[in-house]
C-alpha cells in the first residue's frame, strides 16, 4: 500500500522512542522509502544505528552533517517527501513547529516540507493537557497537521494516564488511512455532534444517557484524516475529544440544537451521532433539590429533534442520522430515515455484544432511501468511522457528478 512513497520519521526525545524502531521497520515492510531524522535528545534513547538498519537509509540528526555536496540535506529530504510523521512527538518538538522554530535537523526540514504532517505526540498527562500544549496543538491542526491521539494507560512516568504515543499499529493504520484516503473529503465541512445530552433538574443534578462519545469522536477524527474541516459539537462524553477539529462544548439538547443550528448553513456533511436527551425537566430548579416525601415526580417537556430540524431545513447538506435500537432495527431505521428526511442512517442493535454505548467496537447497519445498504461486522470505532466516511464521500460524489452533469 505505501509503496514508492517516500516517508520522512521523525524521532523525538521521549521514552516512546523505541516504538519509532517499530514504527520505522512496518513502514519499510509495507514498502515505502523512509529517511529517518532523530533529534539529539531521540538519540539518547534509541541509537541512530538501529534505525540506519531498519531504514536501510543513513540517520539523519545534525543539519551541518552534509553528506551529499550535490544537495542540501533538509531542503531535499522536505522536496521529496510525501508525508512527514513525527513518533513519538514530544511537547517541545510540537511547540517549535508551532513556533515556526528551526534550530535542529528535523525542525529545520518541518519548515522546509509542504507535504502532510501526522503526529503522534507522547507525554506526561498533565504536560499533555497543559494550556500551552494544547494551545501549540491546536494552532498546527488549524494550518493542517494531523494527529494520531495518545492511548491511556501506564506512562513511564509511572502516571496510568492519557500520554502513551500511540501503537505503531495504529500510527500505521492513520499513514494508510491518510494514503488511501486522505483528499477523499478535502474541501468539505463537516459537522459532527458527538456524546450524550444532560437535561439539569437542578444545580447538583442531571438526566443523561451512556454515550461515551467514543463514535462521533472517531467519526470526527477520520473526517479530519480524509481531509474535511470539521467541528465537533460534543455534549457529555467519558474520553477526551480528537485533536485538529473545532471543537464546541454543550451540556443541554437545546445548546446542542443552537450549536449545531450556528455551523448548519455551512455545512455540507452532518453527522449526528450524539445521544440526545428526548425529554427535559419542565422546572429546572435554582436550588438544590431538597427531598420530601417517599416519591418524587418529575415533570418532563419533549426537547426539539435536532435531526428532525435539520431534515427540514436542508438544502445541500448531506444528513445522517443515528439509531440505537433493541429491537426491529430495519423498521425504526427506515421509519426514522423518512420521518427526519436524512440521506443515510446508521443503526445499531445496542443490546448486541459488541455494539453501542461506550464500547471500543461497533456493529452498524447503514440505511439509504432504498432501504440496506451495507450490515458491517463487528468493528472498532475507527473502522466504523472509515467505511461510514467513505460511504458517505463516494454518495456525495455521485449526487455531486450528476449535479455538474445536469
Ligand atoms: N436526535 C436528535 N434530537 C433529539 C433526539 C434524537 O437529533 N431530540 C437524533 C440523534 O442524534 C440520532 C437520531 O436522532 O441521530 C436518532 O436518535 P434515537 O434516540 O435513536 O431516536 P429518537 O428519534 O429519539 O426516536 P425513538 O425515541 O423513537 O427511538
Amino acid at each position: 500500500m505505501l509503496k514508492g512513497k517516500s516517508i520522512i520519521l521523525g524521532i523525538t526525545g521521549g521514552i516512546a522512542a523505541y516504538k519509532g524502531a517499530a514504527l520505522c521497520s512496518k513502514l519499510v515492510q509495507a514498502g515505502a522509502k523512509v529517511n529517518v531524522i532523530m533529534t539529539e535528545s531521540a538519540a539518547k534513547f534509541i541509537t541512530p544505528l538501529t534505525l540506519q538498519t531498519l531504514s536501510r537509509n543513513p540517520v539523519h540528526i545534525d543539519t551541518f552533517d552534509e553528506r551529499d555536496p550535490g544537495v542540501v540535506s533538509h531542503i531535499d529530504l522536505a522536496d521529496h517527501a510525501d508525508l512527514i510523521v513525527i513518533a513519538p512527538a514530544t511537547a517541545n518538538a510540537m511547540a517549535k513547529l508551532a513556533g515556526g522554530h528551526a534550530d535542529d535537523m528535523l525542525s529545520t526540514t518541518l519548515l522546509a516540507a509542504t507535504c502532510p504532517i501526522l503526529i503522534a505526540p507522547a507525554m506526561n498527562v498533565h504536560m499533555y493537557e497543559h494550556p500551552a500544549v494544547v494551545h501549540n496543538m491546536e494552532l498546527l491542526a488549524s494550518r493542517g497537521a494531523m494527529f494520531v491521539e495518545p492511548g491511556t494507560g501506564q506512562l513511564a512516568c509511572g502516571y496510568v494516564a492519557k500520554g502513551r504515543l500511540a501503537e505503531p499499529e495504529d500510527i500505521m493504520a492513520a499513514i494508510e488511512a491518510w494514503f488511501v484516503r486522505g483528499g477523499m473529503l478535502a474541501g468539505k465541512r463537516v459537522l459532527v455532534t458527538a456524546g450524550g445530552t444532560m437535561e439539569r433538574l437542578d444545580p447538583v443534578r442531571y438526566l443523561t444517557n451512556d454515550s461515551s462519545g467514543k463514535m462521533g469522536f472517531a467519526i470526527a477524527e477520520a473526517a479530519q484524516l480524509m481531509g474535511a474541516d470539521v467541528t465537533l459539537v460534543a455534549g457529555r462524553t467519558s474520553v477526551a475529544p480528537p485533536a485538529g477539529v473545532r471543537l464546541i462544548r454543550v451540556e443541554s439538547a437545546q445548546q446542542m440544537l443552537d450549536a449545531v443550528m450556528d455551523v448548519f448553513e455551512e455545512s455540507d456533511i452532518v453527522v449526528k451521532s450524539a445521544a440526545v436527551a428526548d425529554y427535559r425537566a419542565v422546572d429546572i430548579s435554582d436550588q438544590k433539590l431538597k427531598k420530601s416525601g417517599e416519591r418524587l415526580v418529575l415533570e418532563l417537556e419533549r426537547t426539539t429533534d435536532i435531526l428532525e430540524t435539520l431534515g427540514k431545513r436542508k438544502s445541500r447538506q448531506f444528513l445522517v442520522g443515528f439509531a440505537a435500537e433493541t429491537e426491529q432495527v430495519e423498521h425504526y431505521a427506515m421509519d426514522k430515515l423518512q420521518r427526519k428526511n436524512c440521506d443515510l442512517i446508521v443503526a445499531n442493535d445496542v443490546s448486541r455484544e459488541g455494539a453501542g454505548f461506550n464500547g471500543d467496537t461497533n456493529i452498524v447497519q447503514v440505511f439509504g432511501a432504498e432501504g440496506l445498504i451495507v450490515s458491517l461486522p463487528i468493528l472498532s470505532k475507527r473502522e466504523v468511522a472509515n467505511c461510514l466516511l467513505e460511504l458517505i464521500a463516494g454518495r456525495l460524489a455521485s449526487v455531486e457528478g450528476t449535479a455538474h452533469d445536469s
